[in-house]
């Protein structure tokens, strides 16, 4: 079987649904259910045998040596973290004490356990960690894609803390061996999404009638791609990347967030148009700017594709639509969401920013 951390969150409770829906092979589901982790999304697997949920942190050794001795998995795919910048920029200690000082702590886990295997068990054993973009920091306009080897140049205490970990990934490599395997994604977006990021937050407040909060001028630039996308990507690299090296994850497709908000209001315009008739993106509206605002990310994802034969399956056009109709199905999801913390969190980052 696989161990999977952070399975109950966005990324990785999709990797969960799509891995049980393809492969027999059970898995191990560790997270702590911050604010981000739901055990809703998970809820077509409560009667799955295939899938053991545990309840609790990266950072408890006693728990993770626990876990790696009682199921022996194969593998381990870290998706838990922090994940959320503006939250970075408020409260920066979860983010180095989940990010690096947990990722720390399950590393060391993972080389005791590795370390007692044998054979087959040893060398087929791999550590996937699932990283971002965010750690190259933020590109000019005409500068080339994000390579591999473009250097670490972290911008927000996010960023710096998955660079921090990446780093720690790589020194388990080169120090002890660990046959590890790191992945650099560029913006998701797709079901379960929780609705303090760009995308699911547009299409809630949009339902909602309330504003459209773009930082700044728009123009900052992401590389989307749709969730599913980067799951396969991340079965592919485990089932064939070369310990130790890393790889790129990107959809080819740079937008500015302004075109991402109006492409949202478009597509609602044709599937739940407004009660007045008017359009959606009357409620954009523009507030200060995040501090340190990272200006444009682009992923070159070649490596993958060349030595691995990885390529996304979606488009944007056709994984953005998916995803506003996943929205408009799951109403119910998204309220539940919206507890009083969330509530919190929205007077936090946006009753400060001017209009
Ligand atoms: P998320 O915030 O939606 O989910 C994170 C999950 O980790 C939650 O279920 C949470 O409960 C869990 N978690 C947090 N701290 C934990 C801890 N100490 N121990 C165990 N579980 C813990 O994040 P996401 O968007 O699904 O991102 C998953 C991973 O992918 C992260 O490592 C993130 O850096 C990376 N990533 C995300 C994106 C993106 O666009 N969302 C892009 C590239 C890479
Ligand atoms: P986000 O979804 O937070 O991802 P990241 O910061 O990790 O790229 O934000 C995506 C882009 O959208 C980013 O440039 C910030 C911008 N943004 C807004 O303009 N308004 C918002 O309310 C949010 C949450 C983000």
């Amino acid at each position: 079987m696989i161990l999977v951390t952070g399975g109950a969150g966005f990324i990785g409770a999709n990797f969960v649904l799509d891995w049980l829906a393809l492969s027999e092979e059970s898995l191990v589901n560790l997270d702590k259910l911050t604010y981000a982790g739901n055990r809703e999304n998970l809820a077509a697997l409560t009667d799955d045998p295939r899938h053991v949920f545990v309840h609790g942190d990266i950072g408890d050794s006693a728990l993770t040596n626990r876990l790696l001795a009682q199921y022996q998995p194969r593998a381990i795919i870290n998706f838990a973290a922090e994940s959320h910048v503006d939250r970075s920029i408020h409260g920066p200690e979860d983010f180095i004490q989940t990010n690096i000082v947990g990722t720390f702590h399950l590393l060391e886990s993972i080389r005791g356990y590795w370390s007692s295997l044998q054979g087959e068990a040893r060398d087929g054993f791999r550590f996937l960690h699932v990283s971002t973009d965010e750690v190259y920091g933020s590109l000019a306009r005409e500068e080339p894609a994000f390579s591999e080897t473009h250097r670490y140049e972290p911008n927000s205490p996010y960023s710096a803390s998955k660079a921090a970990s990446d780093h720690l990934v790589r020194a388990y490599h080169h120090t002890y061996g660990l046959p590890v395997l790191t992945t650099n994604c560029s913006n998701n977006y797709g079901p379960y999404h929780f609705p303090e990021k760009l995308i699911p937050l547009m299409i809630v407040n949009a339902l909602a009638g309330k504003p459209l909060p773009v930082y700044g001028d728009g123009q900052q630039i992401r590389d989307w791609l749709y969730v599913k996308d980067h799951c396969s990507a991340i079965r592919r690299v485990l089932e064939a990347g070369r310990p130790g090296e890393t790889y790129n994850v990107g959809g080819w497709n740079e937008k500015p967030n302004l075109d991402i908000v109006r492409t949202v209001c478009t597509l609602l315009d044709e599937l739940r148009p407004r009660a007045d008739g008017k359009p959606y993106c009357e409620q954009i509206a523009y507030v200060t700017d995040r501090p340190g605002h990272d200006r444009r990310y682009a992923i070159d994802a070649r490596k993958i594709e060349r030595e691995l034969g990885w390529k996304p399956a979606e488009t944007f056009a056709t994984g953005i639509r998916k995803t506003v109709q996943w929205y408009l199905d799951n109403q119910a999801w998204v309220g539940n969401v919206q507890s009083g913390a969330y509530r919190d969190w929205v007077e936090k980052n946006y009753g400060e920013r001017q209009g």
